[in-house]
């Protein structure tokens, strides 16, 4: 028997077996157990110490299984903070006032559904929900002068800055139309949309080692692979840091990425960023209490991250080992793992020991590339051309395409793993294409193994 086998993933064909015989499916059960042998599946878990069994009503709120019980403390208060609702200062709970007065969200969790991963975003009535939204800049990266880099589609107090709604072109992309309540926006600058992620195996991603990420890149492709990866260097408190978090790779670290989150998104002011997300002709910030100095302790932001940190990534869902193996192949074969580096391995951790020099199956290189024009949307954010990307981990990604309404791609112009495919360009498109030369059967097989992983 080989002993790489995960344990985990005993745990998890015994909830399988134990859902389905529920369900009076018992025959299926049989099937996985026929199909998946030991001699099959010999794929170590998808994320070390850090994998927990599928849960099928809370995917991404499992914590890591074998936390001790002051770390589960430490996670299950950052989760109060992620989950809880925060109000305007002065509010009834100190702990969580200072929302606003500009902000798109007033919890963490109304953007990343701890059920569905993703929240809504394009909607059918040509509405755009919260989780979807928009920064502003040209294509030089300057932002508009009076709304700042990013729109606030709510208020606290008078009025926000403005609303989206959205229908699609004639080539299927998402156009949006913005309706300010103050000044149009200043010449040349657009609406960059940024679709909410999953929050999966984020504090792993954290902990990758700079030299591990820049070992994958290629800035003048000189393997002429067609592809060229490279890091999006920020210019952070003075210091030269590697990007990593968001779309376009621009926080470092999921500490930066937080506090982003909770200036920007819920106006929030942290050590981070001290300030609320108001430019100088905004007066509103100035004229509203706020909820101390900063709004959010380190402390809370600590505990958030250590949430995000403790969170276990959901093991693997497969059905059929050989096939599994075979969409490894084939994902393998037409050039997606160039982008999609299946594994990555944590550094160090001095805070959490048991995160320390996993393997992880990631599917990310955590780098830049040029997708296409088609996907590129004129707002060029930091050193990131309007046409780059940072290669999206796609781990637990089937996930979020089982849940009715789900979207891909930053923009969320894709409604299934296929389609998200099929945009793909600029670097991408050979890949692409010898995913179009597949055949359905092989298409078919790729496309399982994306859901299982
Ligand atoms: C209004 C919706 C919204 C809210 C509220 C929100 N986020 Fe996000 N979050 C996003 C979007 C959109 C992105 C992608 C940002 C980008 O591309 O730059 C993101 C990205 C992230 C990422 C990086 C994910 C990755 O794969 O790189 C983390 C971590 C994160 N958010 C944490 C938080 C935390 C913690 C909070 C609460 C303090 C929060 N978010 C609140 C929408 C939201
Ligand atoms: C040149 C690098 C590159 C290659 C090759 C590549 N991808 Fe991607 N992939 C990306 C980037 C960058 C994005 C994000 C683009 C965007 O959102 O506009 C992405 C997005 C995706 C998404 C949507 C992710 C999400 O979170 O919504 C899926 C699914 C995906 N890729 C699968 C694949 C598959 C399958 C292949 C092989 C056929 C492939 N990719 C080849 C870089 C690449």
């Amino acid at each position: 028997m080989p002993t790489i086998y995960s344990q985990t993933y005993f745990v998890f064909l015994f909830i399988m077996y134990g859902l389905l015989s529920a369900c009076g499916a018992g025959g299926n059960a049989s099937n996985v157990d026929k199909t998946i042998t030991l001699d099959d599946f010999i794929w170590p878990p998808v994320a070390g110490n850090a994998t927990a069994p599928f849960n099928s009503a809370f995917p991404f709120l499992q914590f890591i299984p074998t936390l001790d019980l002051t770390q589960l403390k430490t996670a299950s208060q950052g989760r109060e903070f992620f989950i809880g609702r925060w109000t305007a200062a002065p509010g009834p709970r100190t702990l969580f006032d200072g929302l606003g007065p500009l902000s798109i969200a007033s919890a963490c969790a109304d953007c990343h559904l701890l059920s569905a991963g993703r929240a809504a975003s394009l909607q059918a009535n040509g509405q755009i929900g919260v989780g979807l939204l928009f920064r502003l800049g040209d294509t030089q990266g300057n932002l508009d002068p009076y709304y700042g880099g990013q729109l606030q589609t709510a208020a606290t107090i008078g009025l926000s800055e403005g609303q989206v709604s959205w229908s699609f072109n004639d080539s299927d992309q998402p156009i949006f139309t913005l309706l300010t309540h103050g000044p149009a926006l200043a010449q040349g600058i657009h609406l960059g949309p940024r679709l909410s992620p999953q929050l999966v195996g984020i504090g792993l991603l954290d902990l990758v080692p700079p030299e591990e990420i820049l070992n994958l890149e290629d800035p003048d492709d000189q393997n002429a692979d067609g592809i060229s990866g490279r890091a999006h260097w920020l210019e952070v408190e003075g210091q030269l840091m590697l990007g990593r978090f968001g779309w376009k790779a621009m926080q470092p670290t999921l500490r930066h990425q937080s506090a982003g989150a909770m200036q920007q998104d819920m106006g929030l002011t942290t050590s981070i960023n001290p300030t609320e997300p108001c430019t100088m002709q905004q007066t509103v910030c100035a004229e509203q209490p706020n909820g101390g100095t900063p709004e959010v302790s380190d402390n809370t932001l600590a505990a958030v991250n250590d949430f995000l940190t403790l969170l276990a990534v959901p093991e693997r869902r497969v059905q059929n080992a050989q096939q599994f193996n075979q969409g490894a192949d084939i994902f393998e074969s037409i050039g997606c793992a160039h982008c999609h580096q299946p594994t990555l391995t944590t550094g160090q951790s001095k805070k959490y020991p048991l995160l320390s020099h996993q393997l992880i199956y990631a599917y990310t290189d955590l780098l830049l590339h040029d997708l296409g024009e088609a996907l590129s949307d004129n707002v060029r954010e930091g050193d990131a051309d309007p046409s780059e990307w940072r290669t999206p981990p796609l781990w637990g990604l089937g996930l979020v395409e089982a849940v009715p309404g789900s979207r891909f791609l930053h923009d969320g112009r894709a409604q299934t793993l296929e389609q998200a495919i099929l945009w793909h360009g600029g670097e991408a498109l050979q890949s692409q294409q010898k995913f179009k030369a597949l055949t359905a059967a092989q298409q078919h097989i790729l496309l399982a193994f994306l859901r299982a992983i």
